[in-house]
């Protein structure tokens, strides 16, 4: 595998600064790309400067609210732009971060994940999609959420997954010279999920342990998407690629 030259859009976010770190430890030229690099993925300020050289992008840009009509529409911008801007640059591909279940959803994030795979299997640029499980980082946003000292945390099952390992999927999917440039019709959308199917209240819970914060787990069926949530809907297919740390391993880990 060669070194290239590799931009990452959402590189300053959850998954997108693993990416980077990735990146850089197997000597890859980054180029970052968020609004606090000065490039702006939905009005295109700094994005053809951005990728010029650029043999691959990587997507792990998102909107940061679960709107899933401005989160579509997020999306179906952003993936036009990084496409058009791309082929313009003469980028060879993309590879974007997605999330498990989302061909569940009807409503929501879910539904607005499916356009963004949509949107990007269109082209123009080959695209290589890797979906994720909820982050363990992604817990820690959900006690942020809360108002007062009591967070509500839905009971969904996920297989949480560390960031980290996500970026590691994600990169050697991007760099994998030998993959095809699109998949095969009727080939399974790769997958990338922790060990073990962990309760997502019972993860907040011990975060909130740490940080003296009270965690009650709910239905949250006042949420899009939350009785596919509540059935398993977020838990990997059986060809996902399973991998740690644990909720609890990686939580040790940070400071
Ligand atoms: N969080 C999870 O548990 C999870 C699980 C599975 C899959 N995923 C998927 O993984 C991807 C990354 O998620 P994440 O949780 O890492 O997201 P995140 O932490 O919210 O980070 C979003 C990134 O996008 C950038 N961004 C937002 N608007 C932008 C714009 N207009 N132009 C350029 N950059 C922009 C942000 O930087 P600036 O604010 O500086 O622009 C930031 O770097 C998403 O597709 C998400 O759906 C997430």
């Amino acid at each position: 595998m060669s070194a290239d030259r590799i931009a990452v859009a959402g590189a300053t976010g959850r998954l997108g600064r693993h990416i980077v770190d990735v990146l850089t430890e197997r000597g890859h030229e980054v180029v970052p790309m968020s609004r606090a690099t000065g490039v702006d993925v939905i009005t295109r300020e700094g994005l053809a400067e951005a990728l010029t050289g650029v043999r691959t992008i990587i997507d792990a840009a998102s909107w940061h609210a679960s709107d899933g009509d401005a989160a579509t529409e997020f999306f179906r911008t952003a993936t036009r732009n990084l496409h058009d801007a791309g082929r313009e640059a003469g980028v060879a591909r993309i590879a974007v971060a997605s999330i498990i279940g989302n061909d569940r959803a009807a409503t929501g994030f879910g539904a607005a994940q499916q356009v963004h795979e949509a949107a990007n299997l269109a082209g123009p640029l080959p695209a290589r999609i890797l979906r994720a499980a909820q982050f363990h980082e992604f817990v820690g946003q959900l006690l942020d959420w809360r108002q007062g000292d009591v967070a509500h945390v839905p009971t969904w099952p996920s297989q949480l997954v560390a960031a980290r390992t996500v970026a590691e999927e994600l990169v050697d999917l991007a760099t994998d010279e030998d993959a095809p440039g699109q998949p095969a019709p009727g080939t399974p959308i790769p997958e990338i999920a922790g060990p073990r199917r962990e309760i997502v209240a019972e993860a907040a819970a011990l975060l909130g342990a740490r940080r003296g914060i009270t965690v009650v787990g709910v239905d949250s069926s006042d949420l899009p998407g939350s009785e596919v949530a509540a059935a398993g809907g977020l838990l990997p297919n059986p060809h996902a690629r399973l991998a740690g740390p644990t909720f609890a391993e990686w939580l040790a880990t940070q400071l």
